[in-house]
């Protein structure tokens, strides 16, 4: 009976002496925020669970680009992804919230919005397309940068601006009068190269390990919103778990969580400082030309409130004034 019981949690048969193989893709640089949380949860997850596991980690979209990689998860082709939320548009609008410019705060709001009822829920937006959250993981506030000095939102107008695949990135903008570009994070080293994008947004970390600050030399610190991302897995690889792998797996998730709020704020510092060093100017803006900016920018929360809900935007405002 005890026998039994010590199988069915950890699955015990022929099969289970085979590790459980781990796939984490993801698109960015392994010193990011999210490079380096992808190398925890694999130490973390081989600490606890020995050769019950095998988690490989693919950075920089060797496995899979921002194109490819939903499909490749609900096809059992990888295991663990960390898509920024812009990405999760065709799966769910909820998401959408934290690419409203200029709604929270900082990380410190987004934390405390992730943490509550709302942003709890949103964890299991996608289980109906298959698609379990596991995690939100920060990398920190977006910037903007340019070939040329950004100082107003109309110095933005005309400019080609490459964008993540996302509607209210786009809305956001066409309010500034610029020309939105979608592309996937793997081609925009090539585009800035080739001058085919003038503008973009960012966050340190991600400006400065893909060296984008030795093109596009000016950098104007608006923080206008987060860079944020959920660790998702599909629900047909996590409900095929091991009740025990499961159990330490969602133990792993909470450490890697709570390490990854205090990293990304270092590194997006680190990266700051670098990018200065380098020689790229860094505009700071008054609370005045801060406030032009927002008002741009604002308008697109109207937009799209019937689809994110205001019950979500109430809730992630309350975050901040906390
Ligand atoms: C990422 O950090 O995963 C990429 C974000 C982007 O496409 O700009």
């Amino acid at each position: 009976m005890v026998f039994l019981a010590f199988a069915i949690l950890y699955g015990h048969s022929a099969r289970a002496e085979e590790p459980i193989r781990i796939r984490f893709s993801h698109v960015v640089a392994e010193g990011t925020p999210k490079g380096q949380a992808a190398l925890a949860f694999k130490r973390e997850a081989e600490k606890r669970l020995g050769t019950k596991v095998r988690v490989e980690v693919y950075p920089n979209g060797t496995l899979f680009s921002d194109a490819d990689e939903m499909a490749a998860l609900l096809g059992g082709k990888v295991e663990i992804l960390a898509p920024s939320l812009s990405k999760f548009e065709p799966y769910t609008k909820k998401l959408r919230v934290f690419d409203l410019p200029f709604l929270f705060d900082g990380v410190r709001a987004i934390d405390r919005f992730q943490n509550g009822p709302a942003g709890l829920a949103l964890l299991g937006a996608m289980t109906d397309r298959g698609i379990r959250g596991l995690a939100f993981l920060h990398n920190g506030m977006k910037q903007m940068i340019a070939t040329r000095p950004l100082r107003r939102p109309e110095n933005l107008r005309g400019l080609a601006v490459r964008l993540q695949d996302s509607d209210v990135i786009e809305a956001q903008f066409r309010a500034l009068g610029a020309n939105p570009v979608r592309l996937d994070f793997a081609r925009v080293g090539e585009a800035v190269e080739k001058g085919a994008v003038e503008a973009q947004e960012n966050t340190w970390s991600n400006i400065a390990s893909q060296g984008f600050h030795k093109r596009q030399r000016h950098v104007t610190e608006t923080n206008h919103a987060p860079l944020e991302y959920l660790m998702v897995t599909s629900t047909r690889f996590w409900d095929s778990l091991p009740a025990l792998v499961r159990l330490n797996l969602e133990v792993v998730l909470t450490k890697i969580t709570l390490d990854n709020a205090d990293l990304a704020a270092e590194l997006n510092d680190q990266d700051r400082r670098r990018i200065q060093k380098d020689g790229a100017e860094i505009i700071r803006l008054s609370q005045g030309e801060l406030a032009l900016w927002r008002q741009a920018m604002e308008p697109v929360w109207r937009r799209f409130e019937p689809e994110i809900g205001k019950d979500l935007i109430d809730a992630a405002l309350a975050a901040n004034t906390r």
